[in-house]
């Protein structure tokens, strides 16, 4: 592929091969000096047209740890806000002979839109409701890394239960976690509100639940999302705390789940909604943080294997 536009055009062996490359940039990131010079030379641009702060920092220290100049256009300081479209604006950056382009955008299909009319890889750093492809490989990364001290993972989740559980109608999150941990072995449950469920999901292979606490029992993993409010119109908003009363996840509602299950969340949260702070920043239990650091060893990852044709690399696992 020369993209990263979903979880969905990946085979498994290609998930486990961008999961095993990030391996040697979790143990980069570790040392103390946290620098390789593999995208010497490049420019890597971080369009943003939606605001982030996990994933547009991360692929930017992502860039700059392999050596490559980064560069961040922020939509709302650029001339998209004069009325250029989006393929104009793909077409200039392609101009600028960036050798990666990575996108944000509140539409989903725009990143491959823009992929269609430049000439360098294109990651996509989430399209609306449609995917986010790092994340779940992000995810992956940390499950992988908070299983293997306990012995309890191999290079997959064969025979894991993990609930996803939250606004799965707006998601991209959800949709890349669904289809990356399904690639992977696992058995994943959707937990939503019934207006928060996309209709048909099921054909996706989800088992789908209404009733979080059903949803929560003998799993062994929580993910939990927030409500996308910014992207809701026309469907029932619950509130806040009536949220929390259905969905949140407690450390009560926790119990339900393995004894040892681990809690997992994207971020941005809203402590007190669909997670309380006390479940959150469990020590044991807890991967948040965790996710996080291996966002950025996965978009080393993504950078250079997707970089490595230009660079006359050979590597892009079995399906270069
Ligand atoms: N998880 C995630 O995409 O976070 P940001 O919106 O902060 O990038």
């Amino acid at each position: 592929h020369r993209d990263l536009i979903g979880i969905g055009q990946l085979e498994r062996h290609e998930i486990l091969f961008l999961l095993d490359e990030a391996e040697q940039w979790v143990a980069l990131n570790r040392q103390a000096t946290k620098h390789e010079n593999v995208l010497s030379g490049l420019t890597v641009i971080n369009a943003f047209f939606e605001n982030s702060t996990r994933t547009l920092l991360s692929f930017e220290i992502a860039g700059k740890r392999l050596g490559a100049d980064v560069v961040n256009m922020h939509a709302a300081q650029s001339s998209v806000k004069k009325g250029e479209t989006l393929i104009d604006t793909a077409i200039t950056l392609n101009a600028m002979r960036a050798d990666a382009i990575v996108i944000r955008h509140g539409s989903s299909g725009a990143t491959q839109l823009i992929a269609d009319k430049v000439d360098c890889p294109v990651l996509n750093a989430g399209d609306g409701q449609h995917e986010h492809p790092t994340q779940a490989l992000l995810d992956a990364l940390a499950l992988r890394h908070a299983l293997r001290p306990r012995g309890e993972a191999g290079d997959d989740f064969t025979g894991m239960v993990i609930v996803i559980c939250g606004d799965i109608l707006h998601s991209r999150v959800a949709r890349s976690n669904l289809l990356c941990l399904q690639a992977l072995g696992a058995r994943v449950r959707l937990c939503a509100p019934p207006a928060l469920m996309p209709a048909g999901i099921e054909a996706m292979g989800a088992e789908v639940y209404h009733d979080f606490d059903a949803a929560l029992d003998g799993a062994d993993v929580a993910m939990m999302l927030r409500l996308q409010t910014e992207r809701m119109s026309g469907q029932f908003i619950p509130s806040a705390r009536e949220y929390h009363h259905l969905y949140g996840l407690t450390k009560t509602r926790l119990e339900r789940a393995a004894p040892d299950a681990l809690v997992m969340h994207p971020g941005p949260m809203n402590r007190g909604v669909e997670i309380d702070s006390d479940v959150a920043d469990m020590i044991d239990r807890s991967i948040i943080t965790r996710q996080v650091e291996m966002g950025v060893a996965i978009r080393m990852a993504a950078l250079d294997v997707l970089t490595r044709r230009a660079r006359g690399v050979e590597g892009w696992g079995d399906a270069a």
